[in-house]
């Protein structure tokens, strides 16, 4: 068997913990493979709403083991107080989830220079989550992290002072943020070490390939989304991992060969939260009437979502560096109350037309060319197949495949998990 894939095509929050909710009924593994709990994915089932962080979004779901693969960087607090509210609803975690060996640790101090760094950069900010991503990321590369598999090991109390002595050397170069409480994250960063310490700890690499090898169906499940990825993505406006399929191969120890099909999930407009540039923002009614109607608002900062049209070009370049085979396209119903939708089709910079997206968009002012489709200002949400869409809703759905050269498999029109049309 291969691993499948679900990742997001734009700047994050296109609904991956809602598909991937509802296709992991279809596999016997899901896995997270790069983020961590800089991710928010919200899942409804029978109206009732939760928001997953760095937990994979089969946990609802009996029959399926979770994995958090050795891509992940993990904060022991905030996956213990996720386990616990999940075990609070009478899921049974610790059958059904597997912790990489590999994954590496968020220590408070890495939350702490996020947090410092963040204020060093002035109006350049990231406008990072703070949960200290890219610092951990930044002692993976380095080659001075704390792996999960340490904390099993006699030398991980020195292993984690001596990191710690590294972070508190630094934190004195970088501006002092109040209201930090370390003596008090640090207590119950231990106390949850302890408690993660009776959770599966696992080589994901070896279960994963010998599952796959056994006839199982393995899902993996993209954190963020592509125009966020570490090298393809807006830099420095990113967060620090691959978060695109070739993150599948090292994030969860697959080879490239055994990647399967690609399925890239796209909101029907577009948005995005923190800093950085984003061409088909708007700043009008339309981008305020898709901020309200779509509920735009971060699921794990609680941060407003910058909100604008669809963007073509950004898109065809995320199903390019992905390989998707299959998109999703997720809100559709938010759409419904336009009298007009637009879609950005072409780039114009430099004088030019382009269809590709420069290496630095804020470097090459864009102004994008839109095309206008007719809205259908019918309630869709209780549609249940694409015949029983409005037909320009039809007609818009296939300009994006013809645009995009790929089929749309999947048609979401509301949160809920069944809130969802398969197109066959
Ligand atoms: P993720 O990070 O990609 O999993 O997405 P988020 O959970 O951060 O954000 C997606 C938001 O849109 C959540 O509040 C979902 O409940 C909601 N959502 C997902 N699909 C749809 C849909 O088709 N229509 C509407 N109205 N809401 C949706
Ligand atoms: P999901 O998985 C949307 C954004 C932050 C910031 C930048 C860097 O829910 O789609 P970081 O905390 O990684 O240092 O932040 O990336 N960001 C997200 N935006 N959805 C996410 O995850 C995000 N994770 C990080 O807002 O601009
Ligand atoms: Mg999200």
């Amino acid at each position: 068997m291969k691993v499948d894939v679900i990742l997001g095509l734009q700047w994050g929050d296109e609904g991956k913990g809602k598909i991937v909710d509802y296709l992991s009924n279809q596999y016997d593994i899901v896995a997270r493979f790069q983020g961590g709990p800089n991710a928010g994915h919200t899942i409804i089932i029978d109206g009732k709403k939760s928001v997953l962080h760095i937990m994979p979004s089969g946990i609802f779901r009996d029959h399926i083991i979770n994995v958090i693969g050795n891509g992940v960087v993990i904060d022991p607090s905030i996956l213990i107080r996720e386990i616990r509210s999940l075990e609070d609803q009478g899921i049974d975690v610790k059958n059904k989830l597997l912790i990489s060996k590999k994954a590496h640790l968020i220590l408070p101090t890495h939350k702490w220079i996020d947090a410092a760094t963040e204020l060093s950069k002035g109006k350049f900010k990231i406008g990072s989550t703070l949960k200290g991503i890219g610092p951990s990321y930044m002692d993976k590369t380095g080659r001075n992290g704390l792996r999960v598999g340490d904390i099993e090991l006699p030398s991980f109390k020195e292993k984690y002072e001596t990191l710690k002595q590294k972070h508190l050397h630094i934190l004195q170069s970088l501006p002092k943020v109040d209201q930090f409480n370390f003596e008090e994250l640090e207590q119950s960063w231990f106390e949850n070490i302890e408690k993660l310490s009776t959770y599966a700890f696992v080589d994901t690499d070896y279960y994963i390939n010998a599952q796959l090898k056994a006839g199982k169906r393995v899902l993996a499940e993209g954190a963020q989304g592509t125009m966020l990825d570490i090298d393809h993505g807006t830099y420095p406006y990113v967060t620090s991992s691959n978060t695109i399929t070739a993150g599948v191969s090292t994030g969860l120890g697959v080879a490239p060969s055994m990647i399967g099909e690609v399925i890239g999930i796209t909101k029907a407009y577009t948005t995005r939260v923190g800093s950085g540039p984003f061409p088909t923002e708007l700043f009008d009614a339309d981008g305020d009437q898709l901020q309200k109607t779509g509920h735009e608002f971060g699921a794990t900062t609680g941060r407003p979502r910058r909100c604008g049209w669809l963007d073509i070009p950004a898109l065809k370049y995320a199903i390019m560096i992905n390989g998707v085979t299959k998109l999703a396209l997720t809100k559709l119903d938010v759409l419904s109350s336009f009298e007009e939708i637009k879609v950005a089709t072409t780039y114009h910079y430099e004088g030019k037309d382009h269809q590709e997206i420069p290496f630095d968009l804020d470097a090459f002012p864009i102004v994008p060319v839109y095309k206008t489709f007719p809205g259908w200002n019918r309630d869709i949400s209780k549609a249940n197949s694409i015949q029983a869409l409005p037909s320009l809703a039809k007609s818009y759905l296939s300009s994006l495949i013809e645009a995009l050269q790929t089929p749309i498999a999947f048609v979401s029109v509301g949160p809920g998990r069944d809130e969802l049309i398969v197109n066959k």
